[in-house]
């Protein structure tokens, strides 16, 4: 995966976007200060969104951010919602506040943790699988029809980590930890999240909705808390991973992305009208990734579907579109 090409910028794409963007509600989750998702919410609320709801599971952060955002465009409506994705129940409450509530333009699953040592949920999910993926796929489904009413966005923030690995359809909660390993773990949860898009606009499309994932780009947020005591060691244990794996990132340098270059592509799949024709696609700096470039367990109908059908599985609920 070889990118040459200058990336896009956020701030620019907001000023193209900024008739789309006026008006619209936008429901993204993980906005703590400093991280992706707020960076996002700073920029586009320039472009005077009508309803900012900003999703998380630490009150005080998101009045942190909510506080940040007023500051920048005290004109657009803001409102937090409780959400913590390690928790099913939590998942269920934030859904339905949101079916009380207004349509919803796009939605950013943009939450995540990354790495660290072995975690269930109350809900018996090993952390990452549960955290990224299984509580979006559940929170997505359980609001879609306020998207679909709107003929919506859904924008999952995978990860270029989906090269770590596969689902695991046999292992998916690495027997009790016995096999788990942090990066497979993050792999597996940004591989599902990949599928999932593809699935949800293969099922959902013809009523209109597109669904997307992404690779927002790289940038030290608080997603390396698990490897900050030794970030430099951690890195260049994941650099020889990834000549283990044998890829291509393991055998170049390793370039990190300005925020706003991070941020381009949640831009992007959120408002790019064009974007349209490539509904289920995985986008990388702003544009899709080309299926030679994408990893085989990432890709294909059959998969997708046997995604689909563990993730009900384990959210314990069918979603029959
Ligand atoms: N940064 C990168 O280089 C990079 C690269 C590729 C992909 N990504 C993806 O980009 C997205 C944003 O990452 P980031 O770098 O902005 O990370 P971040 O700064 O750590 O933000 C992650 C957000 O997710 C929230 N979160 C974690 N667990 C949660 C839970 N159980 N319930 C609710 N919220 C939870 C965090 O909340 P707390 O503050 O409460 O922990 C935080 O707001 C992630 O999906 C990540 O995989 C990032």
């Amino acid at each position: 995966m070889t990118e040459t090409s200058p990336k896009a910028n956020a701030v620019d794409l907001v000023t193209k976007y900024a008739d789309i963007i006026k008006g619209k509600t936008i429901l993204v989750t993980g906005v703590s200060p400093g991280g992706l998702g707020a960076f996002f919410l700073e920029t586009i609320i320039k472009a005077n969104p009508g309803l900012l709801i900003l999703a998380g599971r630490n009150r005080s952060k998101g009045e942190e951010e909510a506080k940040k955002l007023s500051e920048i465009n005290p004109d657009v409506e803001l409102r937090l919602l409780d959400l913590d994705l390690a928790s099913y129940a939590s998942v269920r409450k934030a859904a339905e506040v949101v079916n009380a509530g207004p349509n919803i333009d796009v939605l950013v699953n943009n939450a995540a943790l990354m790495a660290g040592p072995y975690r269930k949920t109350e809900d018996g999910n090993e952390n990452q699988f549960q955290s990224n993926h299984l509580s979006h796929f559940l929170f997505t489904n359980l609001i879609i029809e306020k998207v679909l009413a709107v003929n919506g966005r859904v924008v999952n923030v995978s990860s270029d980590g989906c090269r770590y690995g596969r689902v695991r359809y046999y292992d998916y909660n690495f027997h009790d930890g016995e096999s788990y390993h942090q990066w497979i773990a993050y792999g597996q949860s940004k591989t599902a999240q990949i599928l999932f898009s593809a699935e949800l606009a293969r099922r959902l499309g013809k009523r209109g909705l597109l669904s997307l994932s992404i690779h927002p780009g790289s940038i030290w947020t608080n997603l390396g808390q698990s490897i900050k005591d030794d970030h430099e060691a951690s890195l260049e244990a994941l650099h020889a991973m990834d000549r283990q794996l044998g890829n291509e990132v393991g055998w170049r340098d390793f370039r990190f992305d300005s925020p706003m270059e991070a941020i381009a592509t949640h831009v992007y799949a959120s408002f790019d009208p064009d974007v349209k024709e490539h509904n289920g696609a995985f986008l990388r700096y702003c544009k899709p990734c080309p299926p030679e470039d994408m990893h085989v367990w990432t890709l294909g109908e059959l998969e997708a579907r046997k995604c689909w059908d563990l993730s009900e599985k384990l959210v314990g609920q069918k979603f029959e579109y």
